[in-house]
């Protein structure tokens, strides 16, 4: 027998184990033993040495040959066998769509953002709508503009994040911004923003994040939110403020709350309030939630300060108004017995599934 003779034996050899192989396994163990490294075909190259010279370009052309037949046996089994196994499949295998399907887990409103939407639901009917202003405000806004001048002590009431001057955090030595940029600590600037924008008369709801300079405990948040409520219109008094939040309180938490008010003080509204309402957890008997005292205090307010109005561009002789600031955290925690606020930014699925209600 020639070397030429067994060429074509290997291919007739390996046409009839092609046919026979069963799956793409054994069409692959095929291939290595045909045309790997230590393959039949590769162990015959071999011997090129020992054929006459003259036959070795014939030799080595046919070898060539029967590599590239082999190569298209292989890769033709392989494709009908793959192409066979997903008709077995496709005739064998169902899918029962009759069953039923997986559950798809879906979230839900973070138990704040509940209360802030029933808050605007209630405010809309009072006819209030919302108006937003910018989380980075400036200090202008979240203090001048409110009568907090530069260097008063009632600054301190807000201790504030600044944002840092350009290249002072580089340089070692981190200093306010020039221009004033801030976190805002409170939503009040928003009361300037929508008297500058809108006309008298103003009803509007201000939601939205603030930021202060905190150590973070069960009760306080380095970020928080703030509801805040103004109104701007001719003949506006503090018997309105009054009436507004019983009303509000009501509405919120039953007929039967009881509410009280008590001086306060902000820069911005003269006179200032405070508003509480009988304690939720003891009913007003005391307790530690209250601080045995029987009552809670949920927002402060007060009627516009005239410089405060003056400086939204209104004439305080024409005009007057009422704000009140709510804390929707503290709201909610008072909702569902919630102890401690840093729960709320947890990201903690096990806490925030607990409050499944909201759309
Ligand atoms: N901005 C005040 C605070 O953060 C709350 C407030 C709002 C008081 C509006 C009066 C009127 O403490």
């Amino acid at each position: 027998m020639t070397i030429f003779d067994d060429l074509d034996h290997i291919v007739a050899e390996a046409r009839n184990a092609l046919a026979a192989a069963v799956d793409a396994d054994a069409v692959d163990r095929l291939r290595h033993e045909l045309l790997g490294r230590s393959g039949r075909l590769t162990a015959l190259m071999h011997q090129l040495g020992s054929v006459p010279a003259g036959e070795r370009p014939a030799l080595g052309q046919r070898a060539n040959e029967v590599r590239r037949e082999l190569e298209v046996a292989l890769a033709d089994r392989l494709t009908e066998l793959q192409s066979s196994d997903l008709e077995r499949r496709l005739a064998t295998e169902t899918v029962d769509m009759s069953g039923p399907g997986r559950p798809v887990p879906i979230g839900h409103l973070h138990p704040v953002q509940t209360l802030m939407r029933d808050l605007r639901e209630i405010f809309h009917s009072f006819g209030f709508e919302v108006f937003e202003g910018p989380e980075v405000e400036t200090e202008e806004y979240n203090f001048e503009l409110l009568n907090i001048p530069p260097d008063h002590p009632a600054r301190d009431l807000w201790d504030t994040l600044f944002v840092a001057e350009p290249g002072s955090v580089e340089a070692g030595k981190p200093e306010p911004a020039k221009d004033g940029t801030i976190l805002r600590t409170h939503t009040s600037p928003v009361q300037v923003r929508a008297m500058l924008a809108l006309d008298a008369p103003i009803r509007v709801l201000t939601p939205g994040r603030c930021f202060r300079y905190e150590a973070v405990d069960a009760s306080h948040g380095f970020e928080f939110f703030q509801v805040e409520g103004l109104v701007v219109d001719r003949d506006t008094s503090l018997a309105d403020l009054k009436g507004m939040l019983e009303e509000i309180s009501r509405a919120l938490y039953g007929e039967g709350t009881r509410t009280r008010f008590r001086p306060g003080y902000y820069p911005f509204t003269e006179p200032s309030v405070a508003f509480d309402i009988g304690c939720l957890v003891c009913g007003g008997d005391g307790c530690p939630a209250c601080g045995r005292s029987g009552w809670m205090t949920i927002l402060g307010a007060g009627m516009i300060h005239p410089i405060v109005l003056r400086n939204g561009g209104f004439d305080p002789d024409e005009f007057q108004g009422y704000a009140f600031g709510m804390g929707p955290d503290r709201m909610t925690m008072l909702r569902h017995g919630i102890g401690d606020i840093r729960l709320f930014f947890s990201a903690d699925a096990r806490f925030t599934s607990q409050f499944p209600a909201g759309r």
